[in-house]
C-alpha cells in the first residue's frame, strides 16, 4: 500500500500533483463535475495503473482532458459540429468522442483499442491549472472503484481509493455533482450519456435533435453497464414514502426524508448533492434507499440515469 497524500488546492499543491503525474504516478483532480483520476494519457505504465486502482474492465475506455479547444484538436479528427458544440460549452461539462488522429501520442490503452476517443475541456479552475502545470494530456476517469458512486468531495475519494493512488489535490465540493454529457461525433450527433449539461442546451446549439445510442445503428457507449455508480444499499426509485426499514432520499416536498436533494424542487441543487448524499446514506449504514420522484428535464435526467443505474440488478 504507498501513502497518499492530501494536496491543498495551491500554486505549491499543483506543482506538486504535476511533479507525481510527469513520474507517471496517478492524482485524483477536482473538476466541476466530480473528482477525476488523473495520470499522463501518453504514459501506457500511468494508463494501466489507472484500471489497475479502480479495478476497472479494461474495455472500458477514458476521457481525455485537456487545456482549451487547441490542444483537443490535435488529437482528433475535428469537425463543424464539434466547432459549434466546443465553442458553445468548453471549457465545461460537456465530452465529445471524435474520430482518433493517427499517431497522436495518446497510450492504445485510453481508447481501449478503439478508433475514437472522448475529449473534455473541464471549467474547473484547479483541473485547468494541473492541465497547465502538467502540459499533458491527462486521462481521468471519474476517481471511484469501479462500478462504485462518483466522488464530489476529497474525502469521497479517499474512502474509496486510499493507498492505491499518490495524491488527492483538494479543491473541496465539485459544483455540478454529476459526471459530464457525452456526445458521439463519428456519426450522428449522438447522447452517449446525459451529464452535467442538459441535452435541451446541446440541441439548441445543433439546432436539430442528438441521436440516442442504438437507435438506427448508432454507436453506443462501451462501459455503459446497467449497473453502475451503485451504493451498498438497496436502491428503490419513484417513492412517495418510505416502507419500513427503508430511508428516504426526498426531492421537493416531500415529507419523512432522511435527506432532501433540494426543498426547493431546484434540479441544479439536486444534481451537486446527489453522489454526496448517497455516500452520506451509505455512510450511515442504511440498507435500503427510496428516492423521491424526480422531474425527467434538465439536469433531471442526468438524475434519472444515474439513479437507475444505482438501482439496477448489481452484478456479482
Ligand atoms: O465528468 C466526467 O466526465 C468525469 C470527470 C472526471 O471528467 N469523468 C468520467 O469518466 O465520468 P468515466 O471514465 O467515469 O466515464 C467515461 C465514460 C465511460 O462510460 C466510457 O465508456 C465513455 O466515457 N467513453 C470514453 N471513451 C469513449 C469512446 N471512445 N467512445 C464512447 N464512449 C467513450
Ligand atoms: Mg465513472
Amino acid at each position: 500500500m504507498m501513502q497518499t497524500r492530501t494536496l491543498p488546492a495551491t500554486d505549491a499543491g499543483i506543482k506538486a500533483a504535476a511533479a507525481l503525474i510527469a513520474q507517471g504516478q496517478l492524482v485524483a483532480m477536482p473538476t466541476e463535475t466530480v473528482y477525476g483520476l488523473a495520470g499522463d494519457a501518453r504514459s501506457g505504465t500511468a494508463v494501466a495503473r489507472i484500471f489497475e486502482a479502480k479495478g476497472r474492465p479494461s474495455f472500458n475506455p477514458l476521457i481525455v482532458h485537456l487545456p482549451d479547444v487547441v490542444a483537443a484538436r490535435d488529437f482528433v479528427v475535428w469537425d463543424d459540429a464539434a466547432d459549434r458544440l466546443a465553442q458553445a460549452f468548453w471549457p465545461g461539462p460537456l465530452t465529445l468522442v471524435l474520430p482518433l488522429r493517427e499517431g497522436a501520442g495518446l497510450s492504445p490503452l485510453v481508447t481501449a483499442g478503439q478508433p475514437s476517443v472522448a475529449l473534455r475541456v473541464p471549467a474547473h479552475p484547479i483541473a485547468r491549472a494541473l492541465l497547465r502545470a502538467c502540459g499533458a494530456p491527462l486521462a481521468a476517469p471519474s476517481a471511484n472503484p469501479s462500478g462504485r458512486i462518483s466522488p464530489t468531495r476529497a474525502e469521497h475519494v479517499r474512502s474509496g481509493l486510499e493507498g492505491r493512488i499518490a495524491a488527492i489535490l483538494d479543491a473541496g465540493a465539485c459544483g455540478v455533482g454529476v459526471e459530464s454529457t457525452i456526445v458521439g461525433l463519428t456519426g450522428a450527433p449522438t447522447l452517449l450519456r446525459p451529464g452535467g449539461l442538459p441535452v435541451e442546451a446541446i440541441e439548441a446549439a445543433l439546432g436539430a435533435p442528438l441521436a440516442r445510442p442504438g437507435a438506427g445503428g448508432a454507436i453506443t457507449a462501451p462501459g455503459q453497464l446497467a449497473s453502475h455508480y451503485a451504493p451498498s444499499a438497496a436502491m428503490r426509485l419513484n417513492a412517495d414514502a418510505p416502507a419500513p426499514g427503508e430511508v428516504l432520499l426526498g426531492f421537493g416536498g416531500a415529507a419523512d426524508a432522511r435527506l432532501n436533494l433540494s426543498v426547493a424542487g431546484d434540479l441544479v441543487e439536486a444534481a451537486a448533492n446527489l453522489f454526496d448524499y448517497l455516500h452520506r446514506l451509505d455512510a450511515s449504514g442504511a440498507r435500503a434507499i427510496a428516492v423521491s420522484p424526480i422531474p425527467d428535464t434538465g439536469l433531471g435526467r442526468a438524475i434519472n440515469d444515474r439513479l437507475r443505474r444505482a438501482a439496477a440488478p448489481r452484478q456479482p
